[in-house]
């Protein structure tokens, strides 16, 4: 374990500054997201961290270039996770939590980011977490200082007080509130600029109660239509898009009238709902993995069980309701709620994504091309085309056939600089 750590970072360091250079990736097929079709041997050549061209072997003459054969795997776009906490440990729940340090938290992000995106997720939204930690922990990705994916950071999650985004599990006059926590909408518009001033790329609220939160009922509407109004409006001024975290439905149809840019979780959505999101193109982001290991991990890992009685509500109804979203034609993002449980397993959402309704292509592109809508990023990620940023996995076997090949991701890239190359091991 240590050796492979060792390995991946060396290689990271070594490769981090190779960016310059041309690189060819030669002998592998290339996965076409947006038809769901695979390019039989063809090679991608890589320059200043962009794709300069996609073609078939030996075309694209690039004498000069360093060459990395990828024998015969399967490439694709990096992949990408619409709600992860990269700083929240998936063994540490309910009082545990009160325990962790904001600089704790940082530090389980560094070691979180470089398992997320051995795991081939080259970007991630962070969809909360306490104080500003993940946009530090942006900072210190992108300055080149540590490994990790691409961080879209969403800072403190908004949320009425005693909501599922408080922090409700001491007593009164211990005074633990959330630090995204504010009632009325002017309150909640200052949490918005807060949030953008401290580097917050995204906006998440709560809209509903939770699983894990303790004393929220999940069907409970959290902020009135007015309030969320507010927070919609303040970011798009902002230029930020907004997530709701929302389970039950009536919180999830005002969301929606709301305007919010995407609805987590969305486990009761309601088929008025569902038939609002296909009209106004609102992404839906699923975690419909989660729900096997909250109930597995139960009270061991510090989960309450008022979080279990409510997980086992919501986990098989949100796997029924994402089906009826698939039927319906909604817009699918990919989001699995890493943190709550382990990072770095990301990739085990695809195989029930196919289960509950979507093809091996369906369920890729919602965390290639899905998801780079959705985060406003279309133009630089998503698929293996000329001009976008060279954020390239690979696996070896073909994951249109079998979905569950990329839980093995063998081959990491991005923008431009290897991190891990496993191929052939
Ligand atoms: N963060 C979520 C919550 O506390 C986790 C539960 C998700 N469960 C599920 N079936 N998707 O509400």
């Amino acid at each position: 374990m240590l050796r492979a750590l060792f390995t991946a970072a060396s290689l990271f360091a070594l490769s981090a500054a190779a960016t310059a250079e041309t690189t060819l990736l030669t002998g592998g097929h290339v996965i076409d997201v947006e038809r769901g079709t695979v390019m039989k041997d063809y090679d991608i050549l890589v320059e200043n961290g962009a794709i300069k061209a996609v073609g078939r072997k030996g075309t694209l003459g690039a004498s000069g270039a360093a060459k990395i054969d990828m024998k015969g795997a399967f490439l694709l776009p990096g992949l990408s996770d619409s709600h992860v906490h990269l700083t929240s440990r998936s063994d540490l729940h309910g009082y545990r939590r009160l325990a962790v340090s904001t600089p704790r938290s940082a530090i389980s992000g560094v070691a979180n980011a470089e398992k997320t995106l051995r795991a081939g997720f080259t970007t991630v939204r962070n969809l909360g977490g306490p104080g500003f930690a993940d946009v530090d922990l942006k900072d210190a990705i992108d300055t080149g200082e540590i490994p990790g994916p691409r961080i879209i950071p969403a800072g403190q999650s908004i949320g009425i007080t005693g909501g599922h985004c408080d922090n409700n599990l001491l007593p009164y006059e211990d005074n633990a509130i959330g630090g995204g926590v504010a009632d009325g909408p002017w309150a909640v518009r200052q949490k918005v600029r807060e949030n953008k001033k401290y580097g917050a790329e995204v906006i998440k609220f709560c809209g509903t109660g939770g699983v894990l939160s303790k004393g929220t009922t999940i069907g409970a509407q959290q902020f009135t239509l007015e309030e969320m109004q507010a927070i919609v409006s303040e970011a798009h001024e902002l230029g930020m898009k907004v997530a709701v975290h929302a389970h039950g439905a009536k919180g999830i149809q005002t969301a929606l009238e709301a305007g919010v840019d995407s609805v987590e979780h969305a486990s009761l959505i309601s088929d008025e709902s569902l038939a609002l999101a296909v009209k106004q193109g609102t992404f839906l982001s699923m975690d419909i993995y989660v729900s096997d290991f909250i109930l597995g991990e139960g009270e061991a890992a510090g989960i309450l069980p008022e979080s279990l009685e409510k997980e086992k509500i919501v986990g098989q109804a949100q796997r029924e309701r994402f089906q009826a979203a698939t039927k319906a034609g909604a817009k699918i993002a990919f989001g699995t709620d890493a943190g709550v449980y382990t990072h770095g397993l990301n990739a085990r959402q695809f195989a029930l994504m196919v289960k509950w309704g979507m093809s091996p292509a369906e369920a890729i592109r919602a965390a290639t091309l899905g998801n780079a809508e959705l985060f406003g990023l279309k133009d630089q990620i998503g698929s293996l085309a000329a001009g976008k940023r060279a954020d390239i996995i690979a696996v070896d076997g073909d994951p249109l056939a079998d979905v569950r090949q990329l839980e093995d991701v063998d081959f990491v890239m991005k923008d431009g600089a290897v991190f891990y190359n496993g191929l052939g091991k």
